[in-house]
């Protein structure tokens, strides 16, 4: 449609949602649908955070609010890099935007110029690319392997940075894989971009609490100090805190780029909702000990997952470190046809026969820029775990 902008056909709408979508649809219709297409824990918001919003809104703070967040919260934040990631961040070096999204989104925003790239380790999350593309900039997907856990390599990211680059978004554990660096491994990639210092670092650490065996989170800035002035570290109540909905997100960085964010969101959305900012106050400065709890069913759940996946014929699944995802491969799967006739030519094909014939939904590996896999997210309970597992196994082994 000509009235529609130029910028609209560069981007795609979010295949995750979409495929969330369909299987309500599905459900609506009557079928028998298992989603594991959601990426948002399956737990209820604690309670000490919900009364906090009650609170909140007894109290009348229902009003705009400063539009990068109330100080209460930036001071919960700067604590809260200070206890969990030991880097020093003053609340002037803090902006709050509505839900990570937005503040990614606005950081790209403020900082890129037509041409500028930014390497985006695949498999990525979803968004990424397309929030390059709609700030004007060109995504270079620096591609992992399975050989590697899907982490990627110092060696790739140094291939992918050109004299035009400007973010590396660095993810862990990561949407879609679940793969986490360890130190040495975020050492070894934090080494390459000493040695380019007109690169700087997005980290998503939206999925930081979500880590499993003993594995220890660490965070660009942290593991090389050196490049503390030129990282945004990106963070956020919606995973840990079963907050999706509530829409906190964070960042922490050199003060100029905090406030052109500011700037960006000041003539946008300005701030993000006082009840949830007051809520987020709780979550960051409340008990969190039930993050713990919460982590011994996600692990419960990884391992049941993998182990099933595993046992299906023609996939392949890693056991990765965090979030509450796993990203099998289906290499075993591709050419063959399935028990209702598709054709299994490529994963969007193998998630689009998975659903229509077992009602399983889940999210084809292309969407996150690696095939052939898909993506399951397990914020779900064990027995529909259990069952979507079951029906993954049949169809596998009805395939021919
Ligand atoms: C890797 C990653 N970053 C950021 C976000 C955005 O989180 P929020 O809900 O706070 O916008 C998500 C949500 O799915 C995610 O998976």
């Amino acid at each position: 449609m000509a009235f529609l902008s130029d910028t609209l056909s560069r981007v795609k709408p979010s295949p995750t949602i979409a495929v969330t979508t369909k299987a309500a649809e599905l459900k609506a219709e009557g079928r028998d649908v298992i989603g594991l297409g959601a990426g948002e824990p399956d737990f209820d918001t604690p309670q000490n955070i919900k009364d906090a919003a009650k609170a909140a809104i007894d109290a009348g703070k229902t009003k705009y609010t400063a539009v990068d967040g109330i100080p209460e919260l930036k001071k919960a934040i700067c604590a809260k890099f200070k206890r969990d990631n030991a880097l020093d961040y003053t609340p002037a070096q803090v902006t709050i935007g509505t839900g990570g999204k937005q503040v990614l989104y606005n950081a790209l925003v403020a900082t890129l110029n037509a041409g500028d790239e930014v390497v985006i380790p695949a498999p990525y999350w979803v968004s990424y690319p397309d929030m390059v593309l709609l700030a004007g900039g060109e995504p270079v997907i620096a591609e992992a392997t399975a050989e590697t856990a899907y982490k990627l390599t110092p060696e790739a990211l140094e291939a992918a940075i050109t004299p035009k680059t400007k973010w590396l978004i660095f993810n862990s554990p990561s949407n879609p894989t679940g793969a986490g660096y360890t130190w040495d491994e975020l050492k070894a990639l934090t080494d390459v971009l000493l040695r380019h210092p007109h690169v700087w670092v997005m980290s998503d650490d939206m999925y930081e609490h979500l880590v499993y065996d003993d594995f220890k989170f660490c965070t660009p800035a942290e593991v090389e100090p050196a490049l503390y002035e030129r990282t945004l570290t990106v963070n956020g109540v919606s995973k840990a805190y079963a907050m999706t909905g509530w829409r906190i997100g964070y960042a922490a960085g050199p003060v100029e780029i905090i406030k052109a964010m500011g700037k960006i969101q000041s003539q946008s959305t300005s701030n993000p909702c006082s009840v949830s900012q007051w809520a987020a106050v709780e979550a960051l400065n409340g008990p969190q000990d039930y993050i713990a709890e919460n982590n011994k069913t996600f692990q419960r759940r990884r391992d049941l997952v993998v182990e099933m996946l595993n046992a299906a014929t023609g996939i392949e699944c890693p056991v990765p470190e965090g979030a509450f995802y796993v990203y099998p491969s289906i290499a075993g799967c591709i050419g063959k046809t399935s028990a209702g006739g598709a054709k299994i030519v490529d994963d969007e094909a193998f998630a689009t026969a998975l659903l229509e014939e077992t009602g399983v939904a889940v999210v084809f590996g292309a969407a996150f820029g690696t095939s052939p896999c898909f993506r399951v997210s397990y914020a779900t309970s064990d027995e529909a775990l259990r069952e979507a597992c079951t029906r993954i196994q049949k169809f596998c082994a009805g395939l021919s």
